[in-house]
C-alpha cells in the first residue's frame, strides 16, 4: 500500500486520534529481527486500534524482513511502506493489520487476495485462515512471493500469475476478500465470488482513495467506510 501520501495521512490520523499456520516464521528470524517485531507490534499496533488477538499474534509471528528487498531489509519493520521492485510496495504494517483486522478471519475461512506482491500480507492471511488465494498481475513479483512463502513453508497459499479483476473462480465461493491496490470500482467478478454475509477490504477511488469494507447481503452489499488510504492503482482490464 502504499503510503506515500496516504499513508502518511492514515498516520498523521491515528496520532491525531491517539492511529494456525506454522511456526516457521520464528525459525527464520533472528533475535534482532525478533525484537524487532515485537517493537512493531506494540507500538505500531496495539498502540493504536489493533486489539485481535488473533492478528496481533499473526503480525509478530511473519518474518516481514524476510519479503523485502536485501536493501530495505533494515527497514523493513518501520512505520512506513516500502518498495518491493516493479513500482510496487509492501504495504505499512499498521494498513496490514487494520484490514486484517477488519476481515475478521476465522480458522476455517476461504481468503482470496488480489495484489500478492511481496507475499507479507498472504503470511498474514494464511496465518488465520484454512486456505489463502492470492493473484498478482506482475509475474516476476508472483513468482518471488511463491518463492518466499514456499521456503518458509506455508503450504496452504496458492500464489497466481493473473488478473485479480477476474478473480479466482474456480476456487469461489470465499469467506473473505482483500484487495491491496486500488480500482474505480468495485469489481463485479469479485463480488460475485464472495460468500453472502462474507466481507471484503478493498480501497477504492483514483487519486483520493477510501478504503471500504463491504459485507454482502441476500440482497446487496452493505458498506462501512474507513480510513483515507493511498494504494497503488489495480491494474490490468477491468473484466
Ligand atoms: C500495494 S502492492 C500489494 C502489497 C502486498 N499485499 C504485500 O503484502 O506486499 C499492490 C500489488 O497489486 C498488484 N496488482 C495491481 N493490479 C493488479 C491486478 N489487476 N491483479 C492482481 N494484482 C494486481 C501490483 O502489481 C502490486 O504488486
Amino acid at each position: 500500500m502504499d503510503v506515500r501520501r496516504g499513508t502518511f495521512h492514515v498516520a498523521l490520523l491515528l496520532f491525531c486520534v491517539a492511529c494456525g499456520g506454522t511456526a516457521t516464521g520464528r525459525q527464520q528470524g533472528t533475535r534482532d529481527s525478533d525484537a524487532e517485531r515485537r517493537r512493531m507490534v506494540e507500538t505500531q499496533l496495539r498502540a493504536r486500534d489493533i486489539s485481535s488477538a488473533r492478528v496481533l499474534e499473526a503480525m509478530l509471528e511473519v518474518p516481514r524482513h524476510l519479503f523485502v528487498p536485501e536493501p530495505e531489509r533494515a527497514r523493513a519493520y518501520g512505520d512506513f511502506p516500502l518498495p518491493i521492485g516493479l513500482d510496487q510496495t509492501i504495504s505499512q504494517p499498521y494498513i496490514v493489520a487494520f484490514m486484517t483486522q477488519a476481515l475478521a478471519i476465522e480458522p476455517d475461512h476461504r481468503v482470496l487476495e488480489i495484489g500478492t506482491g511481496s507475499g507479507y500480507q498472504a503470511a498474514v492471511l494464511a496465518e488465520l485462515a484454512q486456505e489463502l488465494y492470492t493473484i498478482e498481475i506482475l509475474v516476476p513479483l508472483a513468482d518471488r512471493a511463491r518463492q518466499t512463502l514456499m521456503s518458509l513453508g506455508y503450504r496452504n497459499v496458492e500464489v497466481r500469475a493473473g488478473n485479480g479483476y477476474l478473480g479466482w473462480p474456480e476456487r469461489a465461493p470465499f469467506d473473505r476478500i482483500m484487495v491491496t491496490a486500488a480500482p474505480d470500482r468495485i469489481p463485479p467478478a469479485l463480488i460475485e465470488q464472495l460468500k453472502v454475509g462474507g466481507l471484503m477490504a478493498i480501497p477504492v477511488g483514483t487519486f483520493e482513495q477510501t478504503l471500504l469494507i463491504l459485507r454482502k447481503t441476500t440482497t446487496g452489499m452493505e458498506t462501512l467506510r474507513t480510513l483515507p488510504v493511498r494504494f497503488v492503482p489495480m491494474t490490468g482490464k477491468p473484466g
